[in-house]
């Protein structure tokens, strides 16, 4: 479904992300790990468009996209949330649902500024599958919250349903866990799971290896910007390598 061939970005000189390769198959939950200035973020902005390869491709069902603009890439089925939430902070909840919604609306957001009938009949329709989605990531008792109101675990949720608003075929998660306690984090992973259940395909950025535990078929790992190692949650648990890189560096933080 979605197939990185030697995928490589360089800022000046620093090789965020150097010759990755890896494929990400239907229905399938794919981890992706590493120490802080791995390469990850960078590799999520790669494939959602936010940013571009400096050598190799990405493909999304057979189609190339790693030349084309974020709402396409989105059109054609791939919808993110970010590391640092991006939220419209003074909106409320459901509007930025409903924001998320417009980006595949068939009543433009130009319609949406005049408020064109056209716009009101979508509006209705918009606002009643956001609220489905609000309820269904646990955050309808803050539909008309302000969303910087919000704790960031409920942020995240928000961001999360704001996402699938867009109906993807592939979620991309950049540490969706962080800023949740242990309660949160579970349910997040049993929400996932389903979302999977129901045919999505999802590569997340975590550092929690339970959660990794609980929802990822297989691990890549990330190092400098190269692909240590890949396998499934328990082999990369055991792993000399990773251990070493990225177990090892986390011990050393807590340290
Ligand atoms: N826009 C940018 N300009 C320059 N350097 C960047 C930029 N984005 C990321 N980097 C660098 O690339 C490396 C990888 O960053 P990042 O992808 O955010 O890592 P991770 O998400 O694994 O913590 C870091 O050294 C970071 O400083
Ligand atoms: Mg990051």
């Amino acid at each position: 479904m979605l197939v990185l061939d030697r995928v490589s970005r360089s800022f000046g000189g620093l090789a965020a992300v150097s010759d990755v390769s890896f494929e990400v198959k239907a229905g399938q939950i794919m981890g992706l790990i590493g120490p802080n200035g791995a390469g990850k973020t960078t590799l999520l902005n790669l494939i959602s468009g936010l940013d571009q390869p400096t050598r190799g491709s990405i493909h999304f069902n057979g189609q190339p996209i790693h030349d084309r603009p974020p709402h396409i890439i989105n059109q054609l089925g791939i919808a993110r949330t970010y590391q640092n939430i991006r939220l419209f902070a003074e909106m409320s909840v459901l509007d930025n649902v409903i924001v998320g919604l417009h980006t595949q609306g068939h009543a433009g957001l130009l319609s949406a500024v005049l408020l064109l009938p056209s716009y009101r009949s979508e509006e209705r329709r918009l606002r009643a599958l956001a609220q489905q989605l609000i309820a269904r990531l646990d955050v309808q008792h803050f539909e008309q919250t302000p969303a910087d109101a919000l704790s960031y675990g409920d942020q995240r949720r928000v961001e999360l349903a704001r996402a699938l608003a867009t109906h993807p075929k592939l979620l991309l998660l950049d540490e969706p866990t962080a800023g949740m306690n242990a309660t949160e984090t579970a349910r997040l992973g049993e929400l996932i799971l389903g979302l999977r259940a129901e045919g999505l395909s999802i590569l997340v950025i975590e550092h929690d290896m339970a959660f990794i535990a609980q929802v990822c078929d297989e691990v890549i790992v990330l190092n400098f910007g190269q692909v240590i190692a890949r396998g499934t949650p328990d082999q990369i648990k055991a792993d000399q390598v990773v251990v070493e890189a990225y177990l090892g560096a986390a011990e050393s933080v807590d340290a």
